[in-house]
């Protein structure tokens, strides 16, 4: 078997399930543990690709849900795929359209050949397969694919949960058959089964079988308290294979991307460091910073004094919230351009630490500052 993706394992931490890695893929290598900016529409909004990569975002996700609403897949693919629509020449993971098909509640009916549903956009009917989201994955020409699964809420009955997990293996495998680009173009398998240990370990055992060059976690986040997470993740991961990356869906707060490390995942994204930054919420080594608060009014210091991004060289807090409340486009600019560098230097950092097997010490430090669980 000749993947287009390949984990080359680098050091394991001796006292956690941390490991540092590379993951390299058609458009150059990722270190792991890595974070993924997200962007959606094909852009992580507010940032151009250069101011991107000036803080060293090596990977970012996009969605085949969205962009196959707006603009059409095809449009993408007559523009010679995602990197040059976008011009993002680095690595693309694209999610499959499961999550955000399944988020629109009542607006969706699934059956065991896909799901039907509304768009959010103008309420027009549309229906997505297995083979439809890996057609559109294939057009969009992302590095990354994933499997096209259902994430169920929480919490779900242990009967729902496995009809569900058992058909998002049987969709697993019809991705694989569908799969048009398969020497460039990988596709990653979703663990389900809820906060269920018997159906986690169905779903794991019935995927490995298909041989997937990587896997994810999916179903998380999915509003279960965070020691549920931690425990599920605690069994979940030793299931996974050690020689490819593990993925964990949905996931972007400093402390859980800590956490998720030390558990043993590789890669993780989240719209919550964009997303918080554009309503004027940092995040710093120091804890979370609402920045529009009347306190920061006469404060001339950077958003995080630790911090040697763009916006923290050459801007003060005063200034930042002054720019939220006049309603200003920059204040949002480099509250993202701030809040990606910080998550980006973190991931640095934790590698660090596993390649030097203080993990645990870089864990503590972490939390004496930044003031434990937050998110
Ligand atoms: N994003 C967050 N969780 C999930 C999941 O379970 N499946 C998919 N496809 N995307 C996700
Ligand atoms: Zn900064």
């Amino acid at each position: 078997m000749n993947s287009p993706i390949k984990y080359e394992l680098i050091k394991e931490s001796s006292e956690t399930k941390a490991r540092l890695g590379k993951i390299h893929t058609p458009h150059g290598e990722i270190e792991t543990p890595i974070f993924m900016p997200v962007g959606t529409r094909a852009t992580v909004k507010a940032m151009t690709p250069e101011e991107l990569k000036e803080i060293n975002a090596q990977i970012i996700l996009s969605n085949t849900y969205h962009l196959y609403l707006k603009p059409g897949h095809d449009i993408v693919e007559e523009a010679g795929g995602l990197h040059k629509f976008m011009n993002w020449d680095r690595p693309i993971l694209t999610d499959s359209g499961g999550f955000q098909v399944f988020s629109l509640g009542n607006m969706r009916k699934i059956n065991e050949d896909g799901v039907e549903f509304k768009s959010h956009i103008d309420g027009s009917k549309h229906f997505i397969t297995p083979e439809k989201s890996i057609e559109i994955q294939n057009a969009l020409g992302s590095d990354i694919m994933m499997a096209f699964d259902e994430c169920v809420s929480y919490p779900s009955d242990w009967h729902y949960v496995k009809d569900s997990m058992e058909r998002t293996t049987r969709w697993a495998k019809r991705c694989k058959d569908a799969n048009k680009n398969p020497d460039k173009q990988a596709i990653f398998g979703i663990i389900q089964g809820g906060m269920y240990k018997d159906l986690r370990e169905q779903s794991a055992r019935e995927l490995l079988e298909l041989d997937f060059p990587g896997y994810a976690v999916g179903g998380l986040s999915v509003g279960e308290p965070a020691d549920i997470l931690m425990q599920v993740l605690d069994y979940t991961v030793p299931l996974m294979p050690a020689d490819k990356p593990r993925y964990f869906m949905g996931a972007g707060s400093p402390d859980y991307l800590i956490e998720l490390a030390i558990r043993g995942i590789d890669m993780a994204d989240c719209v919550l460091p964009t997303r918080i930054a554009r309503n004027g919420t940092v995040m710093t080594s120091r804890g979370k910073v609402v920045i529009r608060n009347a306190k920061h009014k006469r404060d001339f210091t950077p958003l995080d004094p630790e911090c040697s991004c763009y916006a923290c060289k050459n801007y003060s807090k005063a200034y930042i919230r002054h720019l939220f409340n006049v309603d200003e486009i920059l204040g949002s600019r480099l509250a993202t351009i701030h809040n990606l560098h910080f998550l980006i230097k973190l991931m640095e950092d934790l590698r660090e630490s596993i390649r030097e097997d203080r993990v645990l010490e870089f864990r503590r430090d972490f939390y004496l500052k930044y003031g434990g669980f937050d998110y």
